[in-house]
């Protein structure tokens, strides 16, 4: 009974990815980019990209069943394409091999050459507050769909007035291990290494490393892609996108009103338990929270609001400047850029709605380089690198708060 369905569940994961092609697809005008946009509501296309722009290429992954109807579509569409990765489920086995063979946190001595997996996280963080009581505490603000724990790690070394705090959230989308991993770097920093330690006497940090924890482990285990929860919607889907299911211009634009679409904003806002927590968990702090950032990857760049529009809000000069200031920090690292703005087409994100919604004046997206597939997929052992260098941008992130509200 066991080994049959076992063998069930190697055939589904077999169906999965072995077939799935990655597709290059260069639209030349913005109605192609609208046709485009229709094949991904019809076909079980995924498109990769958040951003849309004409003559820029898209990534397209698309599932065996699906790439002679896609081909001949753009075809008639006069689309211009061409297969980049032929066999997606390759790259993804061996990010896997790599990631299977590297050593998992001992008593609490993390690397960050692999990606955990909700337990081995669970667990760190437990180590933290254990071994670290008076700078950090541990909370749960919630469970998932699935029953796993929504966590969050405080770290605050006390004091009779309230502090500001920077709020951080990661792995809001599945499939974007990198993410987790950011978040767990800046905790060990924070915590760990005494160096850092003027960066949490003034300022408190509270910081959700996984806060999607069901697509998570999901995407470790069966779907290496996926990018939603894993709760379930209509008769035979599953899964809502996370930060398309915001309370804040709700399913304006850039969010898919079909159930199977990866960037479906929901039946409702906050109709994820995953988002109704962490949105309790931000207003709980609504006065003294001054910078969100939200971490995601892998876009690599820093986005603030709007996603329902191009217009700037009040204080687009201010996010502008800040975001160029972690820019050029994080550039001195490695040498790498990242690419600054806001970003339209992402209507009912958790930045917007925490800074349209409830007022936080500094609020970020940080999208983290891609890797392997030209994708999620960046290979464990260039973790470290990517963390790193985003670390520098989190301590200017930090002066800039410190500087302004801190007296
Ligand atoms: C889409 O993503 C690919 C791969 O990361 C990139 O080369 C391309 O420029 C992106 N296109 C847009 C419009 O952002
Ligand atoms: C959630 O946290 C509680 C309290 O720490 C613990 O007893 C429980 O095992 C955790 N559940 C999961 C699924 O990790
Ligand atoms: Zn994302």
């Amino acid at each position: 009974m066991l080994c049959s369905l076992r063998i069930l569940l190697i055939f589904i994961e077999h169906l999965l990815h072995k077939e799935c092609k990655l597709y290059e697809v260069i639209p030349s005008t913005p109605e192609q980019i609208t046709l485009l946009e229709l094949l991904e509501d019809e076909c079980e296309v995924d498109v990769w990209n958040n951003s849309r722009k004409s003559k820029e290429p898209l990534d397209v992954m698309v599932p065996a069943v699906f790439q002679n109807e896609f081909e001949k579509k753009l075809t008639n569409l006069q689309l211009c394409y061409r297969i980049i990765v032929p066999d997606v489920q390759a790259i993804v086995n061996e990010e896997k091999y790599k990631n299977d063979k590297a050593p998992s946190i001992i008593e609490g001595k993390i690397s960050f050459e692999k990606y955990y997996r909700y337990a081995e996280i669970q667990e760190y963080l437990t180590y933290l507050s254990v071994e670290y009581p008076k700078l950090a505490y541990l909370t749960h603000y919630g469970v998932s769909y699935e029953n796993r724990n929504l966590s969050a790690i405080h770290i605050t070394t006390g004091g009779d007035e309230p502090k500001p705090i920077i709020f951080i959230d990661a792995g809001i989308h599945a499939r974007e291990w990198i993410a987790p991993a950011q978040a767990l770097y800046i905790l060990h920093e924070l915590i760990e290494n005494k160096n850092n330690k003027h960066m949490i006497e003034k300022v408190d940090w509270v910081i959700v490393p996984l806060a999607n924890p069901d697509g998570y482990e999901y995407s470790h285990k069966t779907d290496r892609f996926w990018r939603k929860t894993r709760s379930k919607v209509g008769r035979s889907c599953k899964g809502v996108d996370p930060n398309r299911n915001f309370d804040f211009h709700w399913r304006e634009h850039g969010a898919s009103k079909k159930l199977q679409s990866p960037t479906y904003c929901g039946p409702c806002p906050f109709s994820e338990p995953e988002t109704r927590s962490l949105s309790n968990l931000i207003k709980s702090y609504r006065t003294q929270i001054k910078l969100y950032i939200s971490i995601h990857s892998c876009k690599q760049s820093i986005l603030y609001p709007f996603g329902f529009t191009r217009t700037l809000p009040y204080n687009g000069d201010e996010l502008h400047r800040l975001a160029k200031l972690v820019e050029e920090a994080i550039y001195k690292v490695n040498g790498n850029h990242y690419r600054i703005g806001n970003s339209p087409g992402s209507s009912g994100s958790s930045r917007d709605w925490a800074y349209g919604a409830v007022g936080i004046p500094l609020s970020y997206t940080l999208e983290l380089p891609g890797g392997g597939t030209r994708g999620f997929d960046l290979p464990p052992d260039e973790i470290l690198g990517v963390v790193k260098e985003i670390f520098a941008g989190i301590k200017m992130f930090f002066n800039y708060v410190q500087l302004k509200y801190c007296y």
